[in-house]
């Protein structure tokens, strides 16, 4: 039987898979279909701001424990272009869990909103109140987000095509 992921680089996939829907589930609903409940909406924001933060801290949890158990290889027979796609798309989809949490946190502060993890943790702000960069991160955490549905679903559609087509025991690695 060829190497799996850890079961704890599994539990870390899926966990992250499973809250980056919830997160876009979430970004969606509070800003594009608004709900008109102020209170509901800005509860709405609490529970964005808070799990996106721990899917930040997840993630670097998840780095870590990269760093010391290399991933198993790629299928032998796997096209070389092939092989830089996958890697590259890995490397995307890492950068952009970091980089993703970090603008949105930027943007919360810059708008002028103060951050407290779970309402109890509070975050300090690197920058403050800043009107000139407030809409410059909001558009960035905006295409953030598009970027990342994006290479998510090239990703599963990946995952399905070494599944249904190659038949190369890829998605048993990482279930
Ligand atoms: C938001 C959703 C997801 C994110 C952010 C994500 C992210 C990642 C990342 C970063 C890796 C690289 C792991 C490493 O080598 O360190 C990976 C591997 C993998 N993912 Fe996902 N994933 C998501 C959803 C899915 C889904 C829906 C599937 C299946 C349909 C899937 C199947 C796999 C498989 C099979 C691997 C192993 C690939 C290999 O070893 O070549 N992932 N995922
Ligand atoms: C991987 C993590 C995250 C994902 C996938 C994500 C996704 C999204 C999506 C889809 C939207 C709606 C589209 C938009 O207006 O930009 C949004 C909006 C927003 N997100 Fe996030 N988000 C993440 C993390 C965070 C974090 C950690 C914070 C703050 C601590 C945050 C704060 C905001 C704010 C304030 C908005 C409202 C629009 C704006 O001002 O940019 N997000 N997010």
């Amino acid at each position: 039987m060829q190497a799996r992921y850890t079961a704890t680089a599994r539990g870390l996939h899926w966990l992250t898979a499973a809250l980056v829907v919830v997160m876009v589930v979430l970004g969606t609903w509070m800003t594009v279909f608004e709900p008109k409940d102020e209170a509901f909406k800005y509860q709405l924001y609490d529970w964005h701001e808070s799990t996106g933060f721990t899917l930040l801290l997840l993630t670097l949890l998840r780095l870590g424990w990269r760093a010391t158990h290399p991933a198993p290889p790629l299928p032998a027979d796997l096209a070389p272009q092939l092989r830089i796609v996958a890697r590259a798309n890995h490397a995307a989809l890492y950068t952009l869990l970091v980089v993703q949490p970090i603008v949105g946190f930027l943007a919360t502060n810059a708008w002028g909103f103060p951050f407290t993890w779970w309402g109890v943790v509070p975050i300090p702000s690197p920058i403050g109140q800043n009107e000139a960069l407030a809409p410059v991160l909001s558009g960035i955490h905006w295409w953030g987000a598009l970027l990342l549905v994006l290479l998510v679903t090239l990703h599963a559609v990946a995952a399905l095509w070494h599944h249904v087509v190659r038949q190369d025991g890829t998605l048993a690695k990482m279930v």
